[in-house]
């Protein structure tokens, strides 16, 4: 199975298990908008806590808040985003398609990396195990025309939109004789910039006084509160705050299910530092992430750092961790040294001092802050992606069964542990419901009678509940009870007066916290 169908599979097991709907489906959807079901809202939370213990508990001098969308104009104004928060946008003139300039060229860069992949590919399967990779890209002349086409224009693509310079941008994308993927033609416009905020009117009169944006990232509900947390925390630099929030944004490229949404959650932190400390914390925060990251045990090779050459007009500097999705490794934390422009530019927006008084060397001066920013609908994508397994079983009569199977780390599943009575009668269902009743405080439970065990087994294999409690008659003479779990197929007898202790080493988030 290729990634892009594994990707197709993964998205229909979304909707068919009650993790991720298109949004308003009923009227065709809404573009790039999603809604979360009955199990992926589980995930999500769990995730979400996941992030917020690690922020909140783990660390002393960190504090939540969470502040409201609707924001002051001015602040977006302050940030730099009614200014700069644009994309490069262009039309094709037969299609009255619109694209993302610099995705066309992305896109176009793809495809040669694509021949040169399957260049490899070839000479892998020609020169067997004496194959070297690295050798043969260095010297392979086609493999070099195409890699030395990419750096050229990918050189070209990052100087032109330092520079704004849109004009160069329509000019790459001639050169590279890109066609629009509709009409086919490259009969384009020139380049605009398209601001990505979604605007709307706040109270009664229509002006342009009261025209309000939905955020476009959280951060800047931390940056407007951080003296009132300060003063009313007690808090010494060193410090941070952390957010979870919507956030939106008018994607023009807006595909791959929830990675680019129009309407999302982020979950960020901004530390607030010593000025000239700012290199030191964003080292120790590219670190720390990483090791929450890694702490879910998805595989230590799925991750990665990029270092952005092309920074966002608030960073000195920036790096993204990113994760091998079924298309590719892209984003999905940002770790950002944001100097102090945004507080600086708050107090001269506002009139108001954002100074924080230093008791150490007495001095006042505005921090300057590190931020960490993670999309949760990402991480919800990159756990299920990784999570998806279609496995071959051979039962014990020789024939083989097909299992699809959602590996999620148990502290995140959204069901934790099924509670199934082995047949609908004989007392087991009393007995099973007995055993729910007392679990359910501790565990997210579920209790299922209907349908043969083995088809429950699969049902719960497809949402990724990592336990299966199993009464059966024994359970009635000796009060044991069977745990099946999911990823192994095992079953174990334990006495069912020790689940509760069992299931809290096996599932709890505290385990995975520690791991970090
Ligand atoms: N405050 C900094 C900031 O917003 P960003 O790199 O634009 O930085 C941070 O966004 C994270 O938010 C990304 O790494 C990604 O996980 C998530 N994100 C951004 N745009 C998104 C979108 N359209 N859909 C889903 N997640 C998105």
């Amino acid at each position: 199975m290729t990634q892009e169908e594994l990707f197709k599979k993964l998205i229909a097991h979304c909707k068919e298990y009650g993790f991720v709907f298109q949004s308003s489906e009923i009227y065709d959807g809404l573009s790039a908008v999603y809604d979360y079901g009955q199990n992926g809202v589980e995930l999500k939370n769990n995730i979400r806590r996941y992030w917020w213990e690690a922020m909140t508990r783990l660390n002393e001098n960190i504090v939540g808040i969470d502040a409201a969308i609707f924001m002051h104009p001015q602040t977006w104004v302050a940030s730099g985003h009614v200014g700069a928060f644009n994309d490069p946008l262009i039309d094709n003139k037969d299609s009255k398609k619109r694209y993302r300039a610099d995705v066309l060229i992305e896109d176009w860069m793809a495809k040669l990396e694509e021949k040169i992949n399957k260049e490899v590919d070839k000479a892998a399967k020609r020169f067997g195990e004496s194959f070297d990779e690295g050798m043969y890209r260095q010297t392979n002349p086609r493999v070099l025309e195409y890699q030395n086409k990419i750096n050229e224009v990918n050189s070209r693509m990052v100087q032109a939109l330092d520079a704004n310079d849109l004009a160069e941008v329509k000019k790459i994308i001639e050169d590279c004789e890109i066609a629009c993927p509709i009409s086919g033609t490259r009969n384009w416009t020139d380049v605009r910039q398209f601001n990505l905020m979604f605007d709307t009117k706040m109270g009664s009169v229509s002006d342009d006084a009261s025209t309000i944006y939905l955020r476009p990232e959280t951060a800047q509900g931390i940056f407007v509160n951080y003296l009132n947390v300060q003063k009313t925390g007690r808090m010494k630099l060193p410090f941070g705050i952390a957010q979870v929030g919507k956030a939106f944004r008018n994607e023009i490229v807006a595909r791959q299910f929830i990675f680019r949404m129009r309407e999302f959650e982020q979950m960020e932190m901004q530390f607030f530092v010593r000025p000239g400390e700012e290199m030191k914390w964003y080292e120790y925060w590219m670190e720390k992430r990483m090791r929450w990251h890694k702490a879910l045990g998805l595989g230590d090779q799925k991750y990665r750092f990029h270092k952005h050459e092309k920074l966002a007009h608030y960073a000195n500097a920036a790096s993204d961790i990113e994760f091998q999705f079924p298309f590719g490794f892209k984003e999905v934390e940002g770790i950002h040294s944001r100097t102090d422009f945004d507080l600086s530019n708050h107090q001269k927006h506002s009139g108001k001092k954002l100074q924080y008084f230093d008791p150490e060397n007495n001095e006042s001066y505005v921090p300057y802050v590190v931020e960490t920013s993670i999309g949760l609908d990402r991480t919800f994508l990159l756990i299920l992606s990784s999570a998806y397994n279609e496995e071959k079983i051979t039962k014990e009569d020789g024939t083989v069964d097909e299992r699809v199977v959602l590996k999620i780390p148990p502290a995140l599943a959204p069901v934790k542990l099924a509670v199934l009575p082995l047949v609908k009668k004989d007392g087991l269902p009393e007995k099973a419901r007995k055993i729910m009743d007392e679990l359910k405080f501790d565990f997210a439970c579920q209790y299922e009678e209907k349908d043969t065990i083995g088809k429950r087994y699969r049902r719960h294999d497809a949402i990724g509940t990592p336990f299966c409690i199993t009464i059966d008659h024994q359970s009635l003479e000796d009060d044991t009870v069977t745990i099946r779990y999911r990823d192994t197929m095992e079953q174990e007898r334990v006495p069912a007066s020790r689940l509760r202790e069992i299931m809290e080493e096996k599932v709890s988030m505290r385990k995975l916290l520690m791991n970090i």
